[in-house]
């Protein structure tokens, strides 16, 4: 059997070889992008809706599971690959074999091993995630709606007091969430601030946050429910108690009477236009169901549960067309009202805070 190169005096082993180091440059090389690409995207890794950026106790002890069981996958994933390339390379003879020994043990032993301890780790952290909230910490009942948050806080004295679409949360306090749905099954998900819990019709799920940060974050749907399900978010705001027992109180108040005369017709518009059959405005005969409450509309940072942020061109797009804004949802558009009713209609929405 020929065992040299008929071109040139070298041995066909060490062609192979050579070829096979040639094929690890290449690819050595084609990660460099790769590389750069990750650094890119873990520049990414934080702001007002991460796991990885955690502002609460329940999203620090996930974050911290996440990054165990990351650093256990690199270092796994480069004794394995260490082993294969070795094994690939080294010369055939005893030592060889002695690896042959060593994949089928790292096989079977090590993974048992690494399962084990995150077993063991993940377990140790459900407690921590479903301890039970002290009776005088806030309770806020979220339901999920195709495709917005009705939101209900519950005091202590018994009263519920209703809001949508914006959560705010005393830091450094648990919290409790009821959470349910009113059609299809939501999930509610505050990643900066803890895990994502289902949300199922006719059954009451419950979820523990505890907020450890003062800032302004995101919260989304994390199940898909229909058309606008990607435009179905909410934002949550931490803040110290006392901003939050202003809040609170403002909030429980009926909705503030328009001064200025735009507001005013504003008002009639709402009135006269069968907004009310689905808005309530606490304190005027609009006493609808439907849609989120907006007594205190103005006082949100933003509209169609997220979508837009609250100013008065977005809420004038809003109202003119409601698709054209968010695709799927339920609310009619009221493009066919004439331009300065629409105007009044803004003025006297932002007025109410
Ligand atoms: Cu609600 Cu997705």
């Amino acid at each position: 059997m020929r065992t040299s190169c008929p071109n040139c005096a070298r041995s066909l082993k060490q062609h192979v070889d050579s070829a096979f180091h040639r094929a690890l440059r290449l690819e050595r090389n084609a990660y460099k992008p790769l590389f750069a690409l990750l650094a890119v995207a873990v520049a990414g890794c934080g702001g007002s809706q991460s796991t990885l950026a955690p502002a609460g106790r329940e999203a620090e002890t996930i974050a911290a599971l996440f990054w165990w069981m990351a650093g256990g996958a690199v270092v796994i994933w480069t004794v394995v690959t260490g082993l294969i390339l070795y094994s690939i390379t080294a010369h055939p003879g005893p030592k060889a074999r002695q690896m042959g020994l060593l994949i089928i043990g790292g096989g079977a032993v090590v993974p048992t091993i690494v399962l084990a301890v995150l077993l063991t780790f993940g377990l140790a952290t459900l407690p921590k995630l479903v301890a039970p909230v002290p009776p005088e910490c806030p309770r806020i009942h979220v339901v999920g709606e195709q495709w917005w948050w009705r939101v209900t806080y519950r005091t202590h004295d018994g009263d519920s007091i209703p809001v949508a679409n914006e959560i705010h949360l005393p830091v450094g306090e648990p919290v409790e969430f009821l959470l349910d749905a009113a059609d299809v099954i939501h999930a509610f998900w505050i990643p900066a601030l803890g895990g994502k819990v289902d949300m199922i019709p006719g059954r009451t799920n419950r979820l523990r946050l505890e907020p450890t940060k003062v800032g302004v974050y995101r919260g989304v749907c994390a199940e898909y429910c229909g058309e606008a399900h990607a435009e179905m978010s909410f934002i949550v705001i931490v803040e110290e108690k006392k901003d939050y027992d202003n809040w609170l109180s403002q909030q429980t108040r009926d909705a503030t009477e328009p001064t200025g005369e735009l507001a005013q017709r504003g008002k009639q518009v709402f009135l006269s236009s069968g907004c009310g059959a689905c808005h309530t405005i606490r304190g005027t005969p609009a006493d609808g169901r439907l849609g989120p409450d907006l007594s205190h509309l103005g006082s949100r940072k933003s509209i169609a549960a997220g979508t837009l942020t609250l100013q008065t061109d977005n809420l004038l797009d809003w109202l003119s067309d409601t698709h054209a804004v968010k695709e799927g949802v339920h609310m009619p558009s009221f493009g066919m009202l004439p331009e300065a009713d629409l105007r009044a209609l803004t003025a006297y929405l932002e007025g109410l805070d």
